[in-house]
């Protein structure tokens, strides 16, 4: 298992020597290595098992670094930036020959965020280099939002996680990038497509499922527990259901009385959207953790945050039939 503490020294030290570490954000963890060091960049897809085709966001401690290592920054995103910046908006801008291929898998583009979160700051100012992190989960599942998530599942890989604390929005950053110059969302996340549109007007959003994705985090099936998660009208699935002694429910706001209070995990008992994006992630891993048949899940009010917890609890649902 990994160490953990809150040593930002330590944690410099290590991925100034090449190794990885775990990073809080406001949003998920991260598995952070030097963006400029590529033999430890390549070992973040080795750990993640992540296909090398599926390329990482490379954080920043401030706006002001994004002039060495991108070009041609349309004016939306700079408007997006100094609306957001740091906070849980990612942009795809094109990149300087100083990122390397291996950090954007070839493509021309490189996704650029700055964190908000102050642990993700410190070791960044520290380094003063760029920092590489895609969420510190194996590729496919649920991403971690606290560090004994990031334990859990690689630290027998890494040698230090940065314990920060329960991450406070708790769904991945938005990302945003440009189409012939139009700003176009490819994935819903932590900043709501409404703040966006509120600063720069009308984006458009292709975030829906494809076999070759402009960002893998549009796999159709994707941020999946083990357990076979169904997304729908719980009541529904629930009758379709022949034995529901081993179903767990996973609710935006709501208790059935029903069943056994063991097997619930309601997202926010006030209907707060903010509160239940961020415990969305702690949610569905806790209840994978039960060995139990099925999660059933339903979707939350679609606007503002929901829309992106909604597209988690979808992707992670996919492929997923009742077999009876
Ligand atoms: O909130 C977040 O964004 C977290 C924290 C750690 O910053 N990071 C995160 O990284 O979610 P990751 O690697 O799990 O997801 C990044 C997504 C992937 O779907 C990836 O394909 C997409 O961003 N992406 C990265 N670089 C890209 C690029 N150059 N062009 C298109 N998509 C890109
Ligand atoms: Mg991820």
């Amino acid at each position: 298992m990994a160490k953990i503490g809150q040593d930002i020294a330590y944690a410099a030290q290590l991925i100034a020597g090449g190794s990885l570490v775990a990073m809080p954000t406001e949003t998920v963890y991260g598995l952070a290595a030097s963006a400029v060091n590529t033999e430890a960049v390549a070992r973040i897809f080795e750990v993640k098992k992540r296909p090398s085709f599926d390329p990482l966001i490379v954080h920043l401690a401030h706006r002001d670094w994004l002039d060495e290592f991108v070009l041609n920054i349309p004016r939306e995103a700079n408007l997006l930036a100094a609306a957001f910046w740091p906070g849980p908006l990612t942009l795809l801008l094109k990149k300087k020959p100083n990122i390397s291929d291996l950090v954007t898998s070839g493509l021309p583009d490189v996704a650029v965020r700055v964190p908000a979160h102050p642990m993700a700051q410190a070791l960044l100012q520290t380094l003063d280099v760029p920092l590489a992190a895609p969420s510190a989960n194996p590729f496919g599942y649920v991403s971690p939002t606290t560090a004994q998530h990031v334990n859990d599942q690689l630290g027998d890989h890494i040698p230090y996680i940065l314990d920060g604390g329960p991450c406070a929005v708790g769904l991945e950053s938005t990302i945003v990038g440009f189409e012939d110059g139009r700003p176009v969302v490819y994935r819903k996340g932590g900043l709501a497509v409404e703040d966006i549109e509120n600063i720069i007007g009308p984006v458009g959003v292709r975030d829906h499922s494809t076999s070759t994705p402009k960002s893998p985090g549009m796999l159709s099936r994707h941020y999946s527990p083990a357990t076979q998660v169904l997304y729908g009208n719980i009541e529904e699935n629930l009758l379709k259901l022949n034995d529901d002694t081993r179903v767990g429910i996973l609710s935006f706001n709501r208790m059935m009385p029903q069943l056994n209070k063991e097997r619930q995990f309601v997202l926010s008992a006030k209907g707060d959207m903010k509160e239940a994006a961020a415990r969305l992630f702690a949610g569905l891993r806790h209840l994978d953790a039960l060995n139990l048949s099925h999660i059933l899940c339903e979707p939350v009010p679609d606007a503002g945050l929901g829309a992106a917890i909604n597209d988690r609890l979808r992707r992670s649902a996919a492929q997923s039939t009742i077999e009876n």
